[in-house]
């Protein structure tokens, strides 16, 4: 047996992360015959003493072991867990962890270039080092920063600080830059830009400056644990080459202005100044916007427009690099699109973004990337322009030689997940909402990544989180998100807001739209019960606790039963069961949210019993009763049938368990079949139905009629997209026609995960894995075999360790399934009514014999 993942609070070997409270876990794998973990022990060291040790502890929880111990900033530590299996096997692994500033004052003052602020800077330090073992940077710059040290990259990541609620807080990032300085004299070079701080932000024109109307750099170097040099009034500031960046439009890069900054003359002052708007300098929680996968251009096109446009293959967020080599001032423009139209190059639905990358080339050979925005794309036109702009056709033969690749950048976390059956098109939808988690996942969990919105839609995120627990690690990810969000509902009474973060003007800065808000208690929630983590659930419980509190008081205002009676909300946004036209869905969204509300209440008196508040688990269990009692009234007939005949009203109703007593032959269950049969067995959910409309067809027996929409291929369906060749997700069940033409109706994102909620029903219901206990520590196994997909396997590598479930038709009818349970978990295995309880291992059962 071995230890693997050992982690602090979810992020491996942290470095200068906010890692309090302090929480350890750690996986065990080839565990041959262990089954169960006898005790574990975990140390913990400084230098060579060691500050905890928890002896052989019986009840340390693998998933997320607190230790309460004082830290000291800038400090190393490392820690060693050891754990015994019933066995008698044992196993040891050690790691590591490094604090970052926590509360210690900056000796370092905030700067901003003494230049026009619409002029992107960069500053410049030079200093002098005696010796080097170790050497550390400290830093926030504002809107998004690059260092380097004698001309190195510092880092593998980009666009830091990232994208958070600055209002609230502005992470820092730690470098390890010891291999960077070198004995006798170095310079550091921050190059900063507006980024999402103060660049355009927002549709419809978007708003500037949102965040601060300069850009901000503080930095403390410390070699061998002592402070060398700070920012303060002697570094010095001169012209970014990135002379035009944001987030939409992209970026324009003159490399003339990159040779002078090779030279010492000409360089201005800085002036001390600190961003005014802004909340206080914290420890990192994002994890870092990292390159994953690279990708070469599968085919290069000559359109009849004579365009020609890279074709990268796949739907991806980030930037494409290559090498260029072409005569002073000529540039080359790349302009990014996620379709072609009749051939040609398209990209009318990215609205205003502009998203384009100049360069202008110094005459010199040089690798060139765009720095600080990105892209979402599949296509990138490539144009040769002169000096003064105007397209020019002379470049064919370099552009022939240039090898252009395409970067994914994400945030940094782990694919967990993955799911496979016998249809390719179902593969491949798997697939495609993998890669709008990916693309989507870059520090805020975004609506899109390509058009002029890329923001945190809370509803997006809500019906996603499920899906996006399954696929990818992600409680460090939404730990940051939720921060956020807390932070946000802090001066709203409670209220979450549409995006996070909050754009402070327009409909943007709007909240307690159901069911964008309920991801205050929904994502959280689903959190937890996908990672285990009280330590992590303890910290959101107070945004939790907020939402629901402040629905109540809202609701309360109005006289009669606990519902939700007035406010706008979106509520089954985008659904197809609207004969008016229009975004909204014909289910009542005063159900839709009352429902939400009794969800919501029901999740924080669970959480408030998990953690011990027993209170105000008493007082939500008793709302979350009166809440469900006064749905029942309201919203369903005397029969028990819900009066919102649509497929979204059963889904809800079935998977929140609304259904009220009196419903006792399932005449919600066979409505909802109905519903479907008599709508040509198609769907017409949107964003809300669309993620419970398989699930609640499973749970009632219909799982045939959930396979049928799954294999559906024709509009509405999830391979209709497949079939006209998507790579992601689309954000309408239509956004691409027939005959390959952008719906006219306007709003179609290529890349919005929303549908590709599907996926958790995949592994929940299809596989049949879901967890029984927070973490996956326990498992129900209930998978649901349909001969149409021949099998289906999932491999989920969970907290708890790894699961795989596995079913197959055999020739003469019968299924085979195949099950592993990992070490120290525990697996109810359910087939036709019947179960069993598998420990630790690897089962095979046939459908003939169980
Ligand atoms: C976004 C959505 C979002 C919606 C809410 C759209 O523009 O792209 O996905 O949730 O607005 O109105």
């Amino acid at each position: 047996m071995k230890l693997s993942e050992l982690k602090v609070n979810h992020v491996t070997a942290p470095l200068g992360f906010k890692i309090t409270p302090l929480s350890f876990s750690w996986k065990v794998k080839d565990a041959g015959e262990a089954k169960r973990q006898k005790w574990a022990r975990l140390c913990i060291f400084c230098e060579d003493n060691t500050v905890f040790d928890s002896g052989e502890d019986t009840s340390a929880d693998s998933l997320d072991y607190q230790v309460d111990i004082g830290l000291l900033p800038r400090t190393r530590y490392t820690f060693s867990v050891e754990v015994m299996a019933d066995n008698g096997e044992s196993a040891k692994a050690s790691s590591s962890f490094e604090t970052g500033k926590m509360n210690e004052n900056w000796t370092a003052k905030w700067i901003t270039p003494d230049m026009d602020a619409n002029t992107a800077a960069v500053l410049r330090k030079t200093f002098t080092v005696d010796h080097t073992d170790t050497a550390r940077l400290y830093i926030c710059g504002l809107g998004v920063y690059e260092v380097y040290i004698n001309g190195q990259k510092a880092g593998k990541e980009f666009l830091a600080p990232g994208y958070h609620s600055y209002d609230f807080h502005l992470q820092t990032q730690v470098y390890d830059v010891s291999e960077y300085i070198k004995d006798g004299e170095n310079t550091v070079m921050v190059w900063l830009a507006d980024g999402w701080f103060r660049g355009r932000l927002g549709f419809d024109g978007g708003f500037t400056n949102l965040y601060g109307d300069k850009c901000y750099l503080i930095a403390e170097l410390y070699v061998d644990n002592k402070l060398l040099i700070q920012t303060d009034d002697s570094w010095k500031s001169k012209e970014s080459p990135v002379v035009f960046s944001n987030i939409y439009d992209g970026e324009i890069y003159d490399a003339n202005v990159e040779d002078r900054l090779n030279s010492i003359d000409g360089w201005s002052g800085v002036i001390l100044e600190a961003p005014e708007k802004c909340g206080e300098l914290s420890d990192r929680y994002s994890l870092p916007i990292v390159k994953k996968e690279t990708f070469n251009v599968v085919s290069m096109l000559n359109t009849p427009k004579n365009e020609d446009v890279l074709d990268f293959g796949q739907e991806i967020t980030g930037w494409v690099e290559f090498d260029c080599e072409l005569p002073k001032d000529i540039q080359i423009r790349l302009t990014a699109s996620e379709i072609m139209q009749d051939n040609c190059f398209y990209n009318e639905n990215y609205r205003t973004a502009k998203s384009e990358f100049i360069y202008r080339s110094n005459g010199k050979k040089a690798h060139v990337r765009p720095h600080f925005t990105f892209y979402g794309f599949r296509y990138m036109k490539v144009e040769y322009l002169d000096s003064k702009g105007s397209v020019i056709n002379r470049y064919k033969e370099a552009l022939k030689k240039t090898v252009f690749k395409a970067y994914h950048l994400r945030s940094d976390f782990d694919e967990i997940g993955s799911v496979q059956t016998g249809n390719k098109k179902v593969n491949k939808l798997f697939l495609n909402a993998l890669w709008s988690q990916k693309g989507n996942f870059l520090d805020v969990p975004t609506d899109c990544p390509q058009r002029d919105e890329r923001l945190g839609w809370t509803g997006d995120a809500q019906v996603f989180s499920e899906t996006a627990c399954y696929n990818m690690f992600m409680p460090a990810f939404y730990r940051k998100y939720l921060w956020d969000m807390r932070a946000e509902q802090s001066v709203l009474k409670g209220s979450v807001p549409n995006v996070v973060p909050r754009l402070k003007e327009g409909m943007v800065a709007e909240h307690g739209s159901c069911p964008w808000a309920d991801a205050g208690v929904i994502i959280p929630w689903n959190v937890y019960l996908h990672y285990g983590s009280k330590t992590l659930l303890k910290e959101c419980y107070p945004g939790m606790k907020a939402w629901v509190e402040c629905e109540r008081t809202k609701e309360e205002k109005i006289e009669g039963l606990h519902l939700i009676k007035d406010g706008f909300h979106f509520a089954d946004w985008l659904s197809l069961d609207n004969p008016e036209s229009g975004p909204f869905g014909a289910t009542d969204p005063l159900y839709i949210a009352s429902a939400y509300y009794y969800k919501c209440a029901k999740s924080v008196s669970k959480a408030a019993g998990i953690l011990g508040y027993d209170e105000d688990e008493r007082k939500f269990s008793k709302l979350a009763s009166d809440i469900k009692e006064a749905v029942q009234d309201k919203y369903f007939d005397k029969d028990g049938l819900c009066v919102c005949h649509t497929q979204t009203g059963a889904a809800i109703a079935i998977e929140y368990g609304l259904i009220p007593e009196q419903d006792k032959d399932g005449i919600e269950a066979a409505a909802l079949a109905e519903r479907v049969k008599t709508n040509n067995n198609h769907l017409n959910t949107g964003f809300v139905g669309t993620s419970l409309l398989c699930p609640a067809l499973t749970r009632t027996g219909n799982n045939e009629i959930a396979v049928t929409l799954l294999l559906n291929e024709d509009f509405p369906s999830w391979l209709y997209c497949v079939n006209l060749g998507a790579t992601t997700i689309w954000e309408r069940w239509n956004s691409v026609l027939e005959d390959g033409h952008i719906n006219p109706e306007g709003m179609n994102s290529l890349n919005h995960y929303s549908y590709g909620s599907i996926v958790a029903w995949m592994y929940k219901d299809l596989c049949g894995l879901r967890p029984a206990l927070p973490g996956f520590k326990k498992v129900v196994i209930e998978p649901h075999a349909d001969k149409r997909l021949g099998y289906a396997k999932c491999v989920l590598n969970t907290s708890a360790g790894i699961y795989k479930s596995e079913w197959k038709y055999n020739e003469d009818g019968s299924v085979v399934y195949h099950i592993e349970v990992p070490f120290n978990a525990e697996a109810e295995f359910i087939l036709d009514g019947k179960s069993q309880v598998l420990l630790t291992g690897t089962y095979d059962f046939s459908s003939a014999t169980f």
